[in-house]
């Protein structure tokens, strides 16, 4: 569970808001404990030393996302087979969406990301229209084959999420369904949402 983000764009380190009275990373953890042998919880460096009951491991992460799953990776344990990359920022628990990512891993899929249809007409900034069934958004949990994710690490690699990472390194992307509800909390108004959904 990546949650080291400084939350410029929030205006505060959104992952320690409340959310229907429980941290927004304890939202995360307790989805991500229900699912894995296991959890590492990476935060910013300031928090490395608190005590996080509900994860396995915590880990001071880096400047960027991709930094922080490097830091996260290198905190699992070499025996696991496949990892869940998840964003702290993206509360709301999907069980279905879970699952459907570990039934893909489950039937041999190297790389998994949930996937959304676009709902928001689409123009390229230079004024192009383009055609929005041609796009899906893509979500988090993320699951890889743990030997496709390291791979995909092994350099100082930088994406916005770990899918184009595993892609750039020749791995195939399975997409399953994602949800329209499986929000990211980007500013303040979204923690309205969530609190609804997390309700
Ligand atoms: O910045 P963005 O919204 O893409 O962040 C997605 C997720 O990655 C968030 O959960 C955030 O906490 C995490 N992140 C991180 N380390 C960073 C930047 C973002 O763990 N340096």
């Amino acid at each position: 569970v990546v949650a080291a983000g400084s939350g410029e764009r929030f205006g505060d380190r959104k992952q320690y808001q409340r959310i229907g009275g429980r941290r927004m990373i304890d939202w995360s953890l307790a989805t991500a404990s229900d699912f894995s042998a296991g959890v590492v919880l990476v935060v910013p460096a300031d928090r490395a030393t608190d005590d996080e009951s509900n994860a396995d491991a915590v880990v001071a992460g880096g400047s960027s996302r991709s930094a922080s799953v490097r830091a996260g990776l290198d905190a699992v344990p070499a025996q696991a087979t496949h990892v869940v990359v998840h964003d702290a920022a993206r509360p709301v628990p999907h069980p279905d969406v879970w699952r459907a990512v570990m039934d893909a891993l489950g039937a041999g899929a190297e790389a998994v990301v949930p996937v959304v249809p676009v709902t928001d007409t689409l123009r390229e900034v230079d004024g192009t229209t383009v055609d929005r069934s041609r796009f899906v958004a893509v979500q988090t949990p993320q699951g890889f084959r743990a030997d496709v994710l390291r791979k995909a690490h092994a350099a100082d690699v930088e994406a916005t999420d770990d899918a184009a990472l595993a892609e750039a390194v020749g791995a195939t992307v399975t997409c399953v369904p994602g949800s329209a509800s499986n929000i990211k909390i980007t500013t303040p108004a979204d923690l309205i949402l969530a609190e609804a959904l997390c309700r």
